[in-house]
């Protein structure tokens, strides 16, 4: 029997289907490389919210979680711009391989994508796609008036990680809902959950940058401190007396040592340790949220991925406690 993960992967590689066969090998490149399928996941988990027993979803969903699943990717071909990534996924990042150009024009194809698959869903989703996009943009805009800024607020940290990553995340799980024709009370109770497991998400990806390696992560670490962004373990421990010996380092770009140096100043900081409550405090938000589904399909396999969020980045992070 074909799965609802390969129905979606199956999905995910026809939509990028073109007539120039080289925008169709750009575009496949990272859904190729593969990726967690954590929001389609989500779109999938909210739908069961109603079922008794966790079976196969109707199609409208798995098109639901390839719609933002095709956001997410838009947005990191753009990440990996923006943040002088070379790798991703475990792969050479589009812009690496192919240059800005060509990974920004891909990005937006992708985008333009999820609209069109969203748009076939109904007015409600491609709107609330819309300004899914348009929430990310102020979020990626908001890091950006902020970069090499040592006295970042976390205020401000908070506002750019609600809209680059758990507006998504909200809008993953909500969508789930809307298109399973969910009571309009689960609708809102899975975005919240999607919300605050969002922060909490972005909150230990900006912790595993911390302490993890690249090759754990497929993604280059430490190069939120190389590319002067500045995330919640970094901006506590900036404010502690551990912070002046960073201070002095942070605010242009790094070379290796000076990063590697600052990725340990981190490490051995009080602002690790902060940051891992924060992300669990979150992740509690989230699972609380779930309650009004608890019994449902959707409330074990929503509450177990919160669950392993923080469990993973608790192992990470062990070796620096
Ligand atoms: C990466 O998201 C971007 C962030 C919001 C931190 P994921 O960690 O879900 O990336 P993939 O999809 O598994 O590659
Ligand atoms: C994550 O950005 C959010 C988006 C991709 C919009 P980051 O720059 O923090 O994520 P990674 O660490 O590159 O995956
Ligand atoms: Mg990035
Ligand atoms: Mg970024």
């Amino acid at each position: 029997m074909v799965t609802d993960l390969e129905r979606t992967e199956a999905e995910l590689l026809e939509a990028v289907q073109s007539p120039n066969e080289f925008l169709t090998e750009v575009a496949s490149h990272l859904i190729i490389a593969g990726g967690k399928r954590i929001r389609p996941g989500f779109t999938m988990a909210a739908a069961t919210a109603a079922m008794a027993e966790p079976t196969s979803v109707p199609t409208e969903v798995i098109m639901g979680g390839v719609s933002v699943e095709l956001v997410h990717l838009g947005s990191l071909y753009h990440d990996d711009v923006m943040d002088d990534a070379l790798t991703r996924r475990t792969v050479e990042s589009v812009n690496a391989r192919w240059g800005n150009l060509k990974a920004i024009l891909a990005g937006d194809f992708l985008l333009a994508r999820a609209s069109e698959i969203a748009a076939a869903l109904g007015t409600e989703v491609a709107g609330l796609l819309a300004n899914t996009i348009a929430k990310l943009c102020e979020g990626q805009i908001r890091e950006l008036q902020d970069v090499y800024n040592i006295d970042r607020s976390e205020k401000n940290y908070f506002a750019s990680i609600e809209g680059k990553t758990a507006v998504l995340l909200a809008t993953a799980a909500r969508v789930g809902g809307i298109v399973a024709e969910l009571p309009r009370d689960q609708i809102e109770t899975l975005t919240v959950f999607g919300h605050r497991y969002g922060m909490a998400f972005q909150v230990v990806d900006d912790i595993l940058d911390v302490v993890a390696t690249s090759e754990q992560l497929g993604k280059p670490a430490g190069n939120d401190l190389v590319e002067g962004i500045y995330t919640l373990p970094v901006l506590h421990t900036l404010e502690t007396p551990a912070g002046e010996q960073l201070r002095d380092i942070l605010g242009a770009p790094l070379d290796e040592a000076q990063r590697d140096a600052a990725r340990e100043i981190v490490r051995q900081g009080p602002g690790l340790e902060h940051a891992l409550e924060v992300a669990k405090q979150f992740s509690d938000e989230a699972v609380a949220a779930l309650a009004p589904l608890e019994g449902t399909p959707a409330h074990t396999s929503l509450g177990a991925a919160a669950d392993h969020l923080i469990t993973k980045v608790g192992e990470a992070a062990a070796i620096y406690r």
